[in-house]
């Protein structure tokens, strides 16, 4: 079975969902570990009360370089069984640019969630930057993690239409609610080995390998 392992900053929600999501629906994958950049992340209590193990890799303070602060993440999930080979990777309100040499490692096993209909928005407030665009929907994305900044090949979207009183506030819990749905479904395709990739596109197949 699938190892995985969830890098959360804040709130959490997504990774609750997709621990929920494991228990009851049965999706085929192996919570392994939580791990947090920051000790105050709320997300954690929440993990250890759901019986998942949890770990902070502080990152505040740390003077050493992106791959050097990556590596720690690796050792960490390598510990629990998230590896290069039998591993997926869930960044979940993860508030880290990660380094090439990360992603390169993890080819095509680090999936993000992002609050915008990609290519649309990308990077940080999108919501915000959906709002004041004025665009009649918005909505999330489930991609593969590549070198850019949220341009990897996308697995999974949903949609919302944006009203003329959505405020970033509004439009973003619209938009939260779709995440929790669009994202425990990608992990669900992950684990049944049912998302292809060619190129920049991802199919989707019926039977998994
Ligand atoms: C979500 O809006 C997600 O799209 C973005 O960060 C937020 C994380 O929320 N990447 P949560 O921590 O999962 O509640």
């Amino acid at each position: 079975m699938i190892n995985l392992g969830i890098l959360i900053s804040g709130r959490g929600s997504n990774m609750e969902v997709i621990l929920k999501a494991i228990k009851r629906q049965k999706i085929p994958i192996n919570a392994a570990v939580v791990i947090s950049n920051n000790p105050d992340a709320k997300g954690l209590k929440i993990a250890q009360k759901m019986g998942v193990k949890t770990e902070v890799v502080e990152s505040k303070g740390f003077s050493g370089t992106r791959w050097e602060y990556d590596q720690k993440i690796i050792n960490v999930l390598q510990k629990y069984g998230v590896t290069e080979k039998n591993g997926l990777v869930c960044l979940a309100g993860f508030m880290r640019i990660i380094s090439s040499e990360f992603i390169k490692k993890y080819r095509n096993r680090i999936l993000n969630i992002h609050p915008a209909i990609l290519p649309a928005f990308p990077g940080l407030h999108s919501q915000k930057q959906a709002v004041d665009y004025g665009v009649k929907f918005s909505g999330c994305t489930v991609h593969f993690v590549d070198d850019g900044v949220d341009t990897g090949p996308i697995i999974l979207q949903a949609v919302v239409p944006v009203s003329d009183t959505d405020t970033e506030e509004t439009l973003s819990k619209k938009i939260l609610a779709k995440e929790h749905k669009i994202y425990p479904e990608a992990v669900r395709l992950f684990a049944e080995g049912r998302i292809r990739i060619m190129g920049r596109k991802t199919t989707i197949t019926n039977q998994g390998r």
